[in-house]
């Protein structure tokens, strides 16, 4: 007989296609947590996660209710006394799908074309869950965990987690653990396993410029009023100068400065500017003046138009002076950098440009801090070899752009670090139309799991 480990990744392999099946069926929920409208889908989200893990033979699965949307909680506790507890982290909500006449397939219908599956959250991150929970019964089939499994789903993720942080606050003690896995971050290539320890954080702010009481006519209006479309471009465009830096006022004042050891970390990644060329298709790149491309997104903060709307934006010509203008923006953080403060500097800048006779909403939809992680810890080296296993080569570390927030949550609540990983690409179109998963690295990283916890 094979050692256990073995017999269970030959249980995986034999198991791929129903793993698969069984994804397309949690993907076909469409959980997109930005539009009050899908709320129904969340919750059945949640309770798919709940039958699957009763399924899995979890003793306790439930549906907990938070000020937002619910959180899935389970346990499934093994035999061995003094076992580690790994939480496992999974949020079960998805992105908008629009811009959806760019989709090839129905977003909530995965389809497979070469080695790709294509859907919403396929790769963001419903794949990612499904890979950690099949790499838990690929081991409990053909053997006993030797590890006690917590599991964590929200359904919020992707609008900044608002309401979890209260939420863990009064539930620490379900929680508690030794080690979080989150596999919600992704591997810089096929070939190339990933370990993130760093991700920034986020602060996400809308604003609405108000000027005449209705449209108006702009040939008998235009040139006496200021236009509030006019207006918020000329706002935003105050908001960079031309290093690249942003102007708001002490941005930059918390933020620790790289040093060589940093750099040195950073010009060893495979992150040059063809890398980001390559994915992003733009001829030329841009950014805060003295940093390269990796340190600017994995070290530096930014800021950003997410949406800008106001006025005609029908086809034709419409001559009017718009009464209103909007513009979603956002700022990504780097640890030290403290959200309250940003938002106040950010309305502090809006309070000082903004002209005579333009009133001025604001609105606050997230606001997140950074946070890193240990790369040295007893689960970190689990992983390490588990990847090093499964591709035959070390993982990279890297500090990554995107942000999830419960990290520094779990570290400010439960004192523990997480271990983030997962086996999505760059290119996978994460928030982007035709989101895809690619499958050979899916299964590799369902083996990679397995490799974890029994190295754990
Ligand atoms: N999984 C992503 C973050 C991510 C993407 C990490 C790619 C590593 C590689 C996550 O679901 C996400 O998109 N988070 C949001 C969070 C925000 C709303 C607070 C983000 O980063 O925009
Ligand atoms: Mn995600």
């Amino acid at each position: 007989m094979p050692e256990p480990r073995i017999q269970a990744i030959e249980f995986a392999k034999q198991n791929y296609d129903r793993f698969l099946e069984e994804l397309k069926a949690f993907i076909a929920i469409p959980s997109i947590s930005t539009d009050a409208e899908q709320l129904p889908d969340i919750r059945n989200a949640a309770n798919h996660l709940v039958k699957s893990l009763i399924d899995l033979g979890f003793e306790k699965a439930e549906v907990y209710e938070t000020k937002g949307k619910p959180v899935v909680i389970a346990e499934k506790r093994c035999l061995k006394p003094d076992a580690l507890t790994v939480l496992i982290y999974g949020h079960y909500d998805v992105q908008p799908v629009d811009p959806l006449d760019q989709w090839k397939s129905d977003p909530f219908k995965a389809e497979v074309r070469d080695e790709y599956l294509y859907a919403r959250g396929c790769s963001d991150m419903k794949g990612q869950i499904w890979a950690a929970l099949k790499a838990v019964e690929s081991i409990q089939t053909v053997d006993k965990l030797s590890v006690n499994i917590k599991c964590i789903f929200e359904g919020e993720e992707e609008i900044g987690s608002p309401h979890l942080d209260e939420w863990i606050a009064e539930h620490t003690d379900l929680l508690s653990c030794d080690v979080v896995l989150n596999p919600d971050t992704g591997m810089l290539g096929k070939d190339i396993p990933t370990i993130t320890y760093g991700l920034r954080g986020l602060c996400y702010f809308e604003i609405k410029l108000f000027g005449p009481q209705h449209d108006l006519h702009s040939g008998l209006f235009g040139g006496i009023i200021h236009n509030p479309a006019n207006s918020i471009c000329e706002l935003i465009a105050g908001m960079h100068d031309k290093d690249g830096r942003v102007t708001l006022s002490g941005f930059y004042d918390q933020v620790i400065p790289l040093s060589d050891e940093d750099r040195e970390q950073f010009k060893r990644l495979p992150l040059g500017d063809d890398f980001y060329r390559e994915q992003t298709g733009v001829a030329q790149l841009w950014g805060e003046k003295g940093y390269t491309s990796a340190e600017r997104v994995g070290a530096r903060p930014t800021l950003d138009v997410n949406g800008i709307y106001s006025g005609f934006i029908g086809e034709g010509s419409k001559t009017i002076i718009p009464a209103w203008s909007m513009a979603k923006i956002s700022m990504r953080l780097v640890p030290n950098q403290n959200p309250v403060e940003i938002r106040e500097s950010f309305k502090k800048y809006i309070n000082e440009h903004i002209p005579e006779g333009i009133r001025w909403e604001f609105k606050e939809h997230s606001s997140n801090p950074a946070s890193l992680s240990d790369r040295n810890s007893p689960a970190v080296k689990a992983l390490v070899k588990a990847q090093e296993s499964v591709w035959g080569i070390s993982p990279v570390f890297k500090r990554e752009g995107g942000s999830v927030p419960i990290v520094l949550t779990l570290q400010k609540y439960l004192g523990v670090d997480s271990v983030l990983t997962g086996f999505g690409l760059p290119d996978d179109n994460v928030h982007a139309p035709n989101e895809r998963l690619h499958l050979p690295t899916w299964q590799r990283g369902i083996e990679t799991l397995i490799h974890f916890f029994y190295n754990l």
